[in-house]
């Protein structure tokens, strides 16, 4: 490997780096309450296997193609393209993916910087700063604004810093703290009054509800961003690993830690609500429906914190720097996709790229908040429901066809003498070929029609 390509030092910091890619605000704010409510321990069971039908081969996909390349994704597409359409295909998909990274980032850092501002609400109230507090948990454009860029001088500090010194060193650091913090809160949290019966919802199985397709395809679609999945986020960090290193093995860590954070992170969010409807916190909608997502962020659970002075206060900064932990080890893994693609395409340096990037997301960003209830959900759409599968299939395709099935398989086995026959081998360049496609253009229909 020439040192000139950053590449991560250790197998533990791709891991951590690509789990803490994966494991984001969705992890915590989605997964919990829609597994709640949609049968509990059996769509547990489901969302497992969804993950591993649908969203891990694809991730393979990511994985191998980068790493084959050892650049970003429009290198990547180029070299395993046959002709001269293929590879101006491929460039084309590579081009939108980099504006599709840079599109939900310019949402999810808004989203972030509303985590950072509620982390430092909590103790500057309890310092009596209480004129600060309400700014900052209140929603207006200044503040949405300001956080945002707070958030973003973050990420672009991290990334600035290069793949082993920034991204891998960060991911290290932060990701066992917010493993740490997550069983230390889910823990306390399941010795308060009520988080019986939230643990109860959250596992009794209750197979009845889960055979809705709807339901199904949406989880599908959810594991998709769970993974990073589509933009290239996954395939620059797969050109990063080292060739010695075994794929399918390191591909499945990452899954399962995604997976298994999230649902952890059910053992303290359906106790949490529970226990803050036994003080009387409306944790319903009214359709009779759990609330979620972001009523459930910054509306129930603010509402429990309240109601336990001094502990709420521990609580809350731990809950909410979680939730910055968790946004951040994300936004890197968007942010690394332009930048690597300017440090590659014009040679410039990594400081130089993660500043241009990040003004241009930033001015993005600000776009967004100025007018917020026109783009944020727009963006969103946009960016997720449509592009990311679309992107999607398009790497599947790529990794399926047009490369030549013999140099794929080589390049899995690139430390191998000879290409063990494994279940992985046989399987899955046949099932990326058909299955994965399939399965993705139905996801895109049923979200026009
Ligand atoms: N997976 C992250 C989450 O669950 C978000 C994320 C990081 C992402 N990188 C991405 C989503 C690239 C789509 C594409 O919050």
């Amino acid at each position: 490997m020439s040192s000139q390509r950053g590449e991560f030092g250790s197998r533990f910091g791709f891991i951590m780096a690509a789990a803490g890619s994966a494991v984001g605000l969705g992890n915590i704010w989605g997964f919990p309450t829609q597994a709640a409510s949609n049968g509990g321990a059996a769509f547990v069971v489901v969302y497992l296997l969804l993950a591993f039908l649908l969203a891990y081969p694809v991730l393979m996909a990511e994985l191998t193609l980068g790493r084959h390349a050892h650049g970003n994704m429009i290198t990547a597409l180029a070299k395993v393209s046959r002709n001269g359409t293929q590879r101006g295909l491929g460039t084309l998909v590579g081009i939108v993916g980099i504006f599709t990274a840079s599109l939900i980032l310019s949402f999810y850092a808004i989203v972030s910087g509303w985590m950072i501002g509620f982390g430092l609400a909590y103790p500057l109230n309890a310092l009596g700063a209480t004129d600060a507090s309400t700014w900052l948990s209140e929603f207006s454009f200044n503040r949405n604004l300001l956080l945002m860029l707070v958030f973003m001088v973050l990420t672009m500090t991290v990334v600035a810093g290069g793949v082993e010194k920034g991204i891998e060193r960060w991911s290290k650091r932060l990701m066992p703290a917010l493993i740490v913090t997550l069983v230390a809160l889910a823990l306390y949290v399941l010795t308060l009054d009520g988080a019986a019966e939230g643990l109860a919802v959250y596992l009794v199985p209750d197979l009845s509800k889960i055979w809705s397709t709807d339901l199904i395809f949406n989880a599908m679609g959810a594991a998709f961003f769970s993974l990073s999945l589509g933009v290239g986020t996954m395939l620059i960090y797969g050109s990063y690993i080292s060739d010695e290193e075994h794929l399918p093995t390191l591909g499945a860590q990452v899954a399962l830690v995604d997976v298994g954070i999230a649902v952890l992170a059910g053992f303290l969010i359906l106790p949490a609500m529970y226990v803050a409807a036994d003080r009387g916190v409306m944790i319903f909608n009214e359709a009779g429906g759990l609330l979620s997502e972001d009523t459930l962020i910054f509306v129930v659970l603010p509402a429990l914190f309240d109601s336990m002075n001094e502990t709420g206060t521990v609580l809350a900064l731990a809950f909410f720097g979680l939730m910055s932990i968790a946004a951040l080890t994300s936004s890197i893994s968007m942010l690394e996709v332009p930048v690597s693609f300017l440090v590659e395409r014009f040679q410039w340096g990594r400081l130089q790229a993660a500043l241009v990037a990040t003004v241009i997301i930033s001015a993005m960003s600000t776009a967004i908040v100025a007018n917020f209830d026109l783009l944020f959900g727009l963006v969103i759409t946009v960016s997720t429901r449509y592009s990311q599968p679309l992107l999607g299939l398009a790497l599947c395709l790529y990794a399926g066809w047009v490369w030549r099935r013999d140099l794929l398989l080589k390049e899995l086995a690139k430390n191998e003498p000879v290409i063990e026959p494994t279940l992985f081998m046989k399987w899955w360049p046949w099932y990326v070929r058909f299955v994965c496609p399939t399965i993705v253009v139905v996801i895109l229909v049923r979200t026009i029609a």
